[in-house]
């Protein structure tokens, strides 16, 4: 993974990129990254736009060709790469990093960076997978409209080479990337949970505009979150819930 890698200066969105190359059917080797110093239409998850300041940012996608996981398994490509970007950042800020359900990148109750996978399903199987990952690197502020973002910088107090980062990442990935492909799916789920922020804490969340206190005890192998509330364990997916911050 990392190994061809084309970096723009500037493009739409680096995962509308690399998805038009390949509906193009134009041939791109597994383990391609596209790189951008600056976006102009960053797509994040629920149809939110990603703004990054241009060139002090991680803004990539990565090219996967999981075709031997089954579509059910999809989620298991998100802990996969959740853990590569996980493991690369750990060295740098130890336990206060977490991953939040389902893809999140935090540091303490910070939003650090975010990933957007998008399936090409073609006959039953994941034909490829566009990984895309947006990480705050180097930009030291950000507006009142990008909530809880944090950089690196805001955190230790100096710049990062973008490109060493992104090696580290993608060498990440790319080992679990091989326990998915070796079948090892149980240390990559239980790995993935260990990381996961809230586990276990009692904690404010929404579910249809209703709030409520519960704390996460699971995430079940196609990636609903799984939260007691009263005793009782609900599951939900994506679009079910929301984490409030009191
Ligand atoms: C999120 O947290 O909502 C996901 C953010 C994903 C942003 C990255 S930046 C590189 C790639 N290209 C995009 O348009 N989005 C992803």
């Amino acid at each position: 993974v990392g190994q061809n890698l084309v970096t723009l200066k500037e493009v739409d969105s680096t995962n509308s990129f690399l998805k038009n190359i390949l509906s193009n059917s134009k041939p791109v080797p597994e383990g391609t990254v596209i790189m951008a110093e600056s976006q102009y239409a960053g797509r994040g998850q629920h149809q939110n736009t990603w703004h990054a300041q241009p060139g002090k940012n991680l803004t990539f996608s990565l090219l996967l060709n999981p075709d031997f996981l089954s579509p059910t398994k999809q989620f298991d490509l998100t802990r996969a790469v959740s853990l590569g970007v996980y493991d690369a950042l750990h060295p740098l800020l130890g336990n206060a990093l977490k991953i939040k359900w389902p893809n999140d990148i935090y540091v303490g109750n910070r939003k650090l960076g975010g990933m957007l996978i998008e399936n090409m399903i073609q006959g039953g199987q994941i034909r490829h997978s566009v990984i895309g990952i947006g990480l705050n690197i180097n930009q030291d502020d950000y507006p009142e409209s990008a909530g809880s973002a944090i950089s690196l910088r805001q955190i230790l107090h100096r710049d990062y080479d973008l490109k060493e980062i992104l090696s580290q990442i993608c060498s990440h990935i790319e080992g679990w990337y091989l326990q998915l492909r070796a079948g090892k799916l149980d240390v990559v789920r239980n790995t993935y949970l260990s990381r996961l922020y809230r586990l276990n804490e009692e904690a404010y969340y929404a579910s249809n505009d209703k709030p409520f206190r519960g704390a996460i005890t699971n995430v079940t192998e196609t990636g609903m979150l799984v939260v007691v509330h009263n005793g009782a364990e609900n599951t939900y997916n994506l679009k079910e819930i929301t984490f409030l911050n009191k």
